[in-house]
């Protein structure tokens, strides 16, 4: 049955951990949760935040608004030759989803282990991590249009995936619920060790011929040595996007910091590493009254107790700023601030 709840503590629903206020809040568990809110004057005249896990918010202030929390759960899946579609609720948990598809032995979530979030945001901001990214195995969504209550599919063009990004995020923000995720897997595995860290780490556990549940653990070892626990420790992952910059201002950075850390993109331009650039201008590590950058990873901002969205987003300011006027190279938040 619908609820919506008034004054309600945001705390639990975001991954960093601030405490501010939702003046309305309501879970959903299904479609016709939706439809009945939609219903709902309430949406007219409120604005809204759609959240899953809350792991890529900021929230600086009380949402005066109506907060709808997804939690559509359900994973099913269709086996057709050696490829299966495996549908998953918008409110899966992600790495409850990566774990169902080890467990089945379903190749191609296995390198995105240990990702924060729900299902239903993982096309949002094409999550990816060691060499793959959500688009790789995306077939579709379903998604509720806000205005007319109906349901759309979404294949894979219609999403205008690039990197950390989607329709979702650009022309059709605010427009569409997601609701459900399918996914082309395949049964017979399909390994990618590309990138290094994890070649190095099943080299270390004496394993030459990788099935999907090693690259999983091998993924999710190295997340956990690298990346701070949200439980634990408050983040949202990755606070910025890696800058990817054309190739004559890449000039101008190697000639003056030659062991720049970078990649070629494929549309001709170079990716930076933000936690790199971040490590150079001291940040690693440090630590600034209640927030800091992770030791381990200098591209993830922690809450270390009782940090406000304000100090944490004026220390990102910060990183910003340092960044900029050591490199020239300006970077763009991946979280949302609110
Ligand atoms: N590096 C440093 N210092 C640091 C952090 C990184 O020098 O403090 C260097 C590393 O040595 C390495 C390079 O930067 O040479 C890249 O580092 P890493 O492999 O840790 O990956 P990343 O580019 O920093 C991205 C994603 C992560 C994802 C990893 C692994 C973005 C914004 N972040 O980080 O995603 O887990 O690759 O594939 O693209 C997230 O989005 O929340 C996230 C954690």
């Amino acid at each position: 049955m619908l609820q919506i709840q008034q004054n309600i503590s945001l705390k639990p629903f975001n991954t960093f951990g601030i405490d501010v206020k939702a003046a309305f809040f309501a879970e959903i568990f299904n479609v016709e949760d939706l439809k009945a809110l939609f219903n709902k004057d309430i949406t007219k005249t409120q604005k809204l935040l759609v959240i899953g896990g809350g792991s890529n918010i900021l929230f600086t202030q009380d949402y005066d608004g109506l907060v709808v929390k997804i939690s559509i759960s359900g994973i099913e899946s269709l086996i057709e030759g050696n490829t299966v579609k495996v549908t998953a609720g918008a409110g899966v948990v992600w790495n409850d989803f990566v774990n169902y598809c080890v467990a089945h032995n379903f190749a191609g979530t296995e390198n995105l282990s240990l990702i924060p979030g729900t299902v239903g945001a993982s096309p949002v901001q094409n999550i990816g991590a060691y060499g793959v990214e959500l688009k790789d195995i995306f077939h579709s969504c379903t998604a509720f249009e806000i205005e007319t209550g109906n349901i759309k599919t979404f294949n894979y063009d219609d999403c205008h995936f690039g990197y950390r990004e989607s329709i979702f995020k650009g022309d059709l923000k605010g427009k569409y619920i997601i609701t459900s995720v399918t996914f082309n897997l395949k049964t017979e595995a399909v390994i990618n060790t590309s990138y290094g860290a994890i070649e190095t780490e099943l080299q270390k556990r004496g394993i030459e011929k990788p099935n999907i549940a090693d690259v999983s653990a091998a993924v999710s070892h190295i997340r956990v040595s690298k990346l701070p626990d949200p439980s634990t420790i408050g983040n949202a992952g990755s606070f910025f996007k890696n800058p990817v910059i054309e190739k004559y201002e890449f000039a101008d950075v190697v000639s003056n910091h030659p062991d720049v850390v970078h990649y070629p993109t494929a549309d001709g331009k170079v990716k930076l590493a933000a936690g790199w650039l971040i490590e150079q201008c001291g940040y690693k590590g440090k630590i600034a009254g209640n927030t800091g950058t992770w030791k381990n990873q200098a591209l993830v901002l922690v809450n270390h107790g009782n940090a406000s969205g304000t100090e944490i987003f004026n220390f990102s300011e910060q990183i910003i700023d340092s960044v900029k006027s050591t490199f020239g190279v300006t970077l763009e938040r991946e979280v949302n601030i609110l």
